[in-house]
């Protein structure tokens, strides 16, 4: 049975770095060009598989082109696909990504099947095979709808297993607080911590106050990841720690909050304390800065223990 249980987006990224991202209007011209698989959902399920964990994706992928290479990419990483669904009538999600030379990024979503990933498609998941109550974490990201990830807040608390949301993309609308109150953990960056708790976070002050709110909400464990000044820790109880961030050359930082969430439910899910699940992340998320893409720049559990070794 899986430990891991991803339920989320799964997309097809058309990337393009170049010098600059261009502003509305003017044409860059001398970029680089990849596609690579994407998405939050499946990039986290990846993160979480290169990792060392066992995992599994529940998702919906168009039934054309790009949905059988997602699927084909996923199953290459040992990630059970039985779960993704082919959509007859949605096309596969489509990202396109714009990446300048200060690795700083622009993304425009096509959520495509990502839409239909529905309450009943995590139902049956669990019907037919216990997926949800025999996971050890559960991950899951606002990227397909909300009532879907009501029916796996619901089904984790039910279950009681731990339930791990990164709240990306930024909730443009309070989430509600029964979600709130049953999720393990928390996952937001400086914006969508500001969205969540209406105080805007620049640093660690402002973090540290944002997190008391979240507490207070009902989630558990809270974790504020701040780009280069690091991640702010805090499971409630005691005094909330903050985590240095790695020093890289950054390329690209696309999915490096996916990688985080998929690296921290990965150290979860095999036993670490949460602060040491944190410093798992923060490496992993860390080296995929320095590679260009999503899925394609997610660390295996060789690099990162290599990583953390020669840092001793
Ligand atoms: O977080 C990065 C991801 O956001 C990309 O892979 C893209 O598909 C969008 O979903």
């Amino acid at each position: 049975m899986s430990k891991i249980v991803v339920v989320g987006s799964s997309n097809t990224d058309m990337v393009i770095r170049s010098r600059t991202i261009p502003r509305p209007g003017e044409t860059v011209i001398g970029g680089q060009f990849v596609m690579n698989a994407g998405g939050k959902g499946a990039n986290q399920a990846v993160a979480a598989a290169r990792l060392g964990g066992d995992v599994a994706f529940v998702a919906r992928v168009g039934n054309d082109m790009f949905g059988k290479q997602a699927i084909q990419g996923l199953v290459a990483e040992g990630i059970d696909t039985r779960y993704v669904k082919k959509d007859e009538t949605e096309a596969t999600g489509i990202a396109l990504i714009l990446v300048d030379e200060q690795a700083e990024n622009l993304i425009s979503v096509a959520s495509g099947a990502n839409e239909k990933l529905s309450p009943e498609d995590v139902l049956e998941a669990e019907e037919t095979s216990r997926l949800i109550s025999s996971a050890k974490v559960i991950v899951t990201q606002l990227e397909t709808p909300l009532a879907t990830l009501e029916k796996t807040a619901e089904l984790a608390s039910q279950f009681q297993i731990p339930l791990i949301l990164d709240p990306a993309p930024a909730p443009k609308t309070p989430l509600p607080a029964s979600l709130l109150e049953k999720l393990a953990c928390i996952k937001p960056n400086e914006t969508e911590a500001s969205y969540l708790t209406g105080i805007p976070v620049t640093d660690f002050d402002s973090a540290r106050q944002a997190a008391r709110i979240l507490h207070e909400k009902g989630v558990k464990m809270v974790l504020i990841t701040l780009g280069r000044q690091g991640v702010l820790v805090s499971d409630g109880i005691r005094e909330p720690e903050i985590l240095p961030a790695i020093q890289v050359e950054a390329v690209d930082s696309t999915a490096a909050g996916d990688c985080f969430s998929g690296a921290l439910a990965c150290g979860l899910a095999e036993g670490k304390s949460l602060r040491d699940a944190a410093q798992f992340a923060i490496v992993a998320a860390g080296l995929s800065v320095t590679r260009l893409g999503a899925q394609q720049s997610m660390p295996t559990r060789e690099e990162v223990l290599a990583f953390t070794e020669g840092k001793k």
